[in-house]
């Protein structure tokens, strides 16, 4: 078998080089930046600073920290995750060109979560009952989003937001659905599927549910997030929960 950098060379013209031909110049990197703003920015951010993505002016990555690293999780993407391979559609060249921008707003100047990781993890298993809902690992609850890797795959900014005011952008697929069935039951969970004709959703206790449509009185989806807003926490109890959060960086399940 090919090694994977000789598989994306013959792929992408502009891999036939680990090194980036376009190091430090200034116009490849303006190019790569209106790129980026056209198709990366809702993820990471219209300056790259992060969302539901990562940031990436930080200058280090979990890809690796050279320009090749860049380019290959740029081309492939990472399987299992929102980012997906760019390297087909707009070839090695303009990759490069990416890489180039985001080397150009690197500031090198990350700033660690200023809480405890270990008291946000107690809150977190503990009074704050996060666990009720989410899944770290094999521990925890399905109903919310796992956040296993959390903290390699969304901005600081993005947990606290997710925290503070859990509608400002709900993880997709995660809405609520509410069912009235016919002898009056009203069950409330997260979307697990709905179209026109069913729906399925997942409440607190982990048990999935399906309904026909036609054979209950009432089922509604709304862009809601199920989360209790966290007001209630202190900025310090918040801040333990983001640095705990921030080192979730596990494998894609
Ligand atoms: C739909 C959302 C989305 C879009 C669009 C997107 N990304 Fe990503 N990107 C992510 C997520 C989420 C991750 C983290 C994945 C993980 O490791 O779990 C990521 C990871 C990365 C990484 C690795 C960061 C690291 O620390 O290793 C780079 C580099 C990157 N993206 C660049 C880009 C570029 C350049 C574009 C545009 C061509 C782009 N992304 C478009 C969501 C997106
Ligand atoms: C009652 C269930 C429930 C509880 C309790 C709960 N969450 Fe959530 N959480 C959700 C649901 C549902 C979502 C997805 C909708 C959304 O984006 O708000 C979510 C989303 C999130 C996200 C964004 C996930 C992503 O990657 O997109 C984070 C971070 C998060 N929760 C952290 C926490 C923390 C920390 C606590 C404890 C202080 C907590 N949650 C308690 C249900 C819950």
């Amino acid at each position: 078998m090919q090694s994977r950098a000789a598989w994306f060379a013959i792929l992408l013209p502009g891999a036939l080089t680990a090194q980036n031909p376009f190091a430090g110049n200034a116009t490849a990197a303006d190019i790569g930046r209106a790129a980026f703003r056209s198709i990366c920015a809702p993820c990471h951010g219209i300056k790259a600073r992060g969302g539901r993505g990562p940031d990436l002016t930080l200058g280090v990555y979990d890809a690796g920290n050279k320009d090749e690293d860049l380019f290959r999780v740029i081309s492939n993407g990472i399987s299992g995750t929102e980012m997906q391979a760019f390297g087909v559609t707009i070839g090695g060249d303009n990759v490069w060109r990416l890489v180039t921008y985001i080397r150009s707003v690197a500031t090198h100047q990350a700033v660690p979560a200023k809480g405890n990781a270990a008291a946000g993890e107690t809150l977190f298993w503990g009074r704050g009952n996060c666990g009720a809902c989410h899944r770290v690992g094999a521990r925890g609850g399905p109903m919310g989003p796992d956040l296993s890797r959390a903290g390699r795959q969304r901005s600081l900014a993005y947990l606290r937001e997710s925290l503070l005011d859990p509608n400002a952008d709900l993880t997709p697929r995660f809405y609520k659905i509410t069912v009235v069935t016919r002898d009056g039951r009203k069950i409330t969970g997260t979307q697990r599927g709905f179209d026109n004709f069913s729906a399925q959703l997942m409440t607190m206790d982990g048990s999935l549910h399906s309904f026909q449509r036609d054979e209950v009185t009432a089922c509604d989806r709304e862009y809601v997030s199920l989360m209790p807003a966290y007001k209630g926490l202190v900025e310090s109890e918040i801040n333990d929960l983001l640095a705990y959060l921030v080192t979730l960086r596990g494998e894609v399940q």
